[in-house]
């Protein structure tokens, strides 16, 4: 029987058009949408969920926002831990989801070398000697990059204390000993690099120009932003695969040719998360 159909068996049925039929398991914590559900319901429901999903914490989904893409609230409706761990592509990632962003939406780009050609092909570097991550987050590239790539010097920043906290734990938790790690705002930081990888979205072309300047000759930039598919002249699935002449002026302005260009997801209706690999001009 399906895990909702289960949930249902335990719910009253004046309730099952309001209870929420998605949801998002990270680690053994689930995240899922129960604003439909009176107070005084909340707890019994939420408490279903955990027994039916064999999970110890259950969280109402609430938004990512601000500089630091931090959880906007933390509402626990069932258990108390907000400390998780998962496990992908071998590598293990402690979190804690009431102080940083996973986003399950982009696992297969975080194969990095690991994943299928369509997204190793965005990582594949020519013995790079320094990688610069600049958003790194709780490590979920810059541990792959590093594993990838053992020979170079990874350097692996970010502003928010409680993300570098995590990140710490987890490349001691997957041994992994050439990054380091910087607690600052990306722009404060000079460093010569063969990679710099912006993993961020909404004003990642802010941060071009400060790549630019602290990439060696024909340097890669790994670049993620969220776009209108009609900015970038996408109208249907088959148009994607070819490089948007816009995004290409756009980079050829900043300093940088567009060699490849991908969606990672859907960023809403009618926007994507792309991924493009630059090379410095
Ligand atoms: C969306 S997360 C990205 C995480 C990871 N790169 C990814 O793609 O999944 C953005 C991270 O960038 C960090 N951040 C935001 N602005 C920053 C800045 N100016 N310098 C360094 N880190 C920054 C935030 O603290 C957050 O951890």
């Amino acid at each position: 029987m399906k895990p909702f159909d289960k949930i249902k068996q335990q719910i009253n049925e004046d309730l099952h058009h309001k209870i929420p039929q998605k949801w998002k398991k990270i680690g053994n914590i689930l995240v899922a949408d129960f604003s439909q559900i009176d107070t005084n319901n909340l707890s019994q429901i939420s408490q279903v969920y955990a027994e039916i999903l064999k999970v110890k914490t259950v969280l109402q989904k609430n938004k990512v926002n601000g500089e630091l893409r931090k959880p906007e609230r933390t509402e626990i409706l069932f258990g108390e831990d907000t400390k998780t761990e998962i496990t992908e592509y071998g590598l293990r990632y402690k979190m804690d989801l009431s102080k940083t962003m996973w986003s399950p939406g982009n696992t297969g780009w975080r194969a990095v070398l690991d994943g299928p050609e369509k997204v190793s092909s965005f990582y594949s570097f020519d013995s790079p000697k320094v990688i610069v991550d600049y958003f790194a987050g709780i490590g979920y590239f810059s541990i792959q990059l590093a594993k990838s790539y053992p020979l170079a010097k990874v350097i692996s920043i970010d502003k928010n204390p409680d993300s570098v906290e995590y990140l710490k734990q987890n490349l001691e938790f997957n041994n992994i000993n050439n990054v380091e790690v910087v607690n600052d705002d990306c722009r404060n930081i000079n460093q010569k690099a063969d990679v710099i990888h912006l993993g961020y979205i909404s004003n990642t072309l802010d941060f071009l120009e400060h790549a630019h300047s602290n990439l060696n000759d024909k340097g890669i930039a790994i670049f993620h932003e969220a776009y209108n598919n009609s900015w970038l002249g996408f109208k249907k699935r088959s148009d994607w695969g070819s490089i948007p002449t816009k995004f290409s002026k756009l980079m050829e302005e900043n300093g940088f040719e567009t060699m490849k260009f991908e969606r990672v997801k859907f960023y809403g209706p009618s926007k994507s998360h792309i991924i493009a690999y630059l090379q410095k001009i």
